[in-house]
């Protein structure tokens, strides 16, 4: 689907409440189909991400029904019982298929984990050697999907991950609530920790230092969870205010885990006019609401190192905010993010070049070279230019903001995989253009 985007004649005004997080809908849905018991799930993510988690523990016999769109009532025994031996399909998400072979690599029976094209491209080793040490059974195609899963008993592991990654870590701690011994997992940044908080919301014997979690074997005790709302989805939104001229508005129940928030450390050194107001705990989860204003002057920033685990997914959107600010903004140590959906390094660059934005491809990350709030302009002759977006939903997004501070219309082609995590992405850009 091509949607076509224009530059935004008034600012954005009123507010909004942001969709559950997807990081943690997927575990509320994964964690309680391992628990024992019956739970409620409440603001469950509508995106089709989330809902493949969703279809795929059903079929391993979790009974899961829904109260309401958002609300869900999961029983499980903590055990497994597929209805058959069909291959679970994970769709386009990574966090499905990584942290679900955590899960099955220790059960009494074999399964195959499949993805979508894009899926079926990005790199399993990452959790296929540690499962391995396990020892765990994993046959891949090259270190890529499908991946056939038998099932095997497990022991605990010491491993020093090179690379700061949630959903391996994640899909190492699954495999060691189930394994024998302990289990220790150290990585060289801390990546979100929603996994390690809802372990212990859910009874898990975990202890956390510094970038290192070591987990017991435990069982899981199933108990209500509420998902907040996605900062990475608020992040769309937080940077549309801050270059749409005359925005001012409100975004509600956003989640600002420390793991998660790095895009405002960011907009704080670019100087941005955010606030965070009503700030308090939900669920275990740290939650606030933003107000967000129009800058006028923006500049740009360094970010690297242990910056990255903290806004990986908002790369994309803060290259099209530092388009709009003064100066350089330089990315590195981001190298992961050619492994995403897309590798998102080449595309970003080959695609905001269109526009007019000066960025410039680095094998680690991107340096951009800001333009000082003036509207982005192609520099092609074919009018409207056409942003593909490589069935990536975060690129999609990033793109429409882009849209809105264009001197001319732009078209994006593939719009319709902003469905991934965030279906309500263009309803909740028109509430605030009234
Ligand atoms: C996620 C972890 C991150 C992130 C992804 C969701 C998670 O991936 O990019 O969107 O829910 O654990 P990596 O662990 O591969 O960095």
């Amino acid at each position: 689907m091509i949607k076509n985007v224009q530059k935004l004649e008034k600012g954005l005004r009123g507010n909004i409440t942001i969709p559950a997080d997807k990081s943690i809908s997927h575990r509320a849905v994964m964690f309680s189909s391992i628990a024992e018991g019956e739970c409620t799930v409440r603001n469950f993510s509508s995106g089709a991400d989330c809902h493949s988690t969703l279809n795929l523990f059903k079929q391993l016999g979790t009974d899961i029904r829904f109260i309401d769109d958002k609300t869900l009532k999961i029983s499980s025994t903590g055990k497994f019982y597929p209805k058959d031996s069909s291959a679970l399909n994970c769709g386009n998400s990574g966090t499905t298929m990584r942290l679900t072979a955590g899960i099955l690599a220790g059960q009494d029976f074999d399964s195959v984990l499949i993805g979508d094209d894009s899926l079926s491209k990005r790199p399993m080793r990452r959790i296929i050697e540690p499962l391995t040490l396990m020892g765990a059974d994993i046959t891949s195609v090259d270190g890529h999907a499908p991946l056939t899963v038998k099932g095997r008993k497990l022991h605990g592991i010491n491993y020093v991950s090179n690379l700061a990654s949630a959903q391996v870590k994640s899909c190492i701690l699954l495999a060691g609530l189930n394994a024998e011994g302990e289990t220790i997992f150290r990585e060289p940044y801390r990546s979100r920790n929603h996994t390690e908080n809802l372990f212990k919301y859910l009874g898990a014997d975990i202890e956390i230092k510094g970038a290192s979690v070591k987990v017991q074997p435990s069982k899981l005790t199933a108990k209500d969870i509420y998902v907040v709302g996605d900062i990475s989805s608020a992040a769309f939104f937080i940077t549309a205010g801050l270059i749409v001229k005359d925005s001012d508005f409100v975004i509600k129940n956003v989640g600002l885990n420390h793991t998660r928030s790095g895009i405002i450390d960011v907009i704080k050194k670019m100087g941005g006019n955010i606030e965070i107001i009503n700030q308090h705990i939900a669920a275990g989860e740290d939650v606030g609401d933003i107000r967000v204003q129009y800058t006028e002057s923006l500049k740009g920033c360094n970010i690297g190192g242990e910056d990255i685990p903290r806004l990986i997914d908002e790369l994309p959107i803060i290259a099209v905010l530092a388009s709009q600010a003064e100066g350089e903004t330089v990315v590195k140590n981001a190298e992961d993010l050619r492994n995403k959906e897309s590798d998102r390094i080449k595309c970003l660059v080959d695609e905001l070049s269109k526009i007019g934005v000066n960025i410039e491809e680095k094998s680690d990350g991107f340096i951009v070279h800001g333009q000082g709030g003036k509207l982005l302009a192609q520099n092609q002759v074919s009018l409207p230019p056409i942003l593909e977006t490589y069935h990536d939903h975060r690129l999609a997004m990033s793109f429409y903001v882009a849209g809105l501070v264009c001197k001319n219309e732009i078209a994006i082609n593939g719009f319709e995989w902003t469905k991934i995590s965030f279906p309500e992405f263009e309803e909740l850009f028109n509430a605030l253009t009234i």
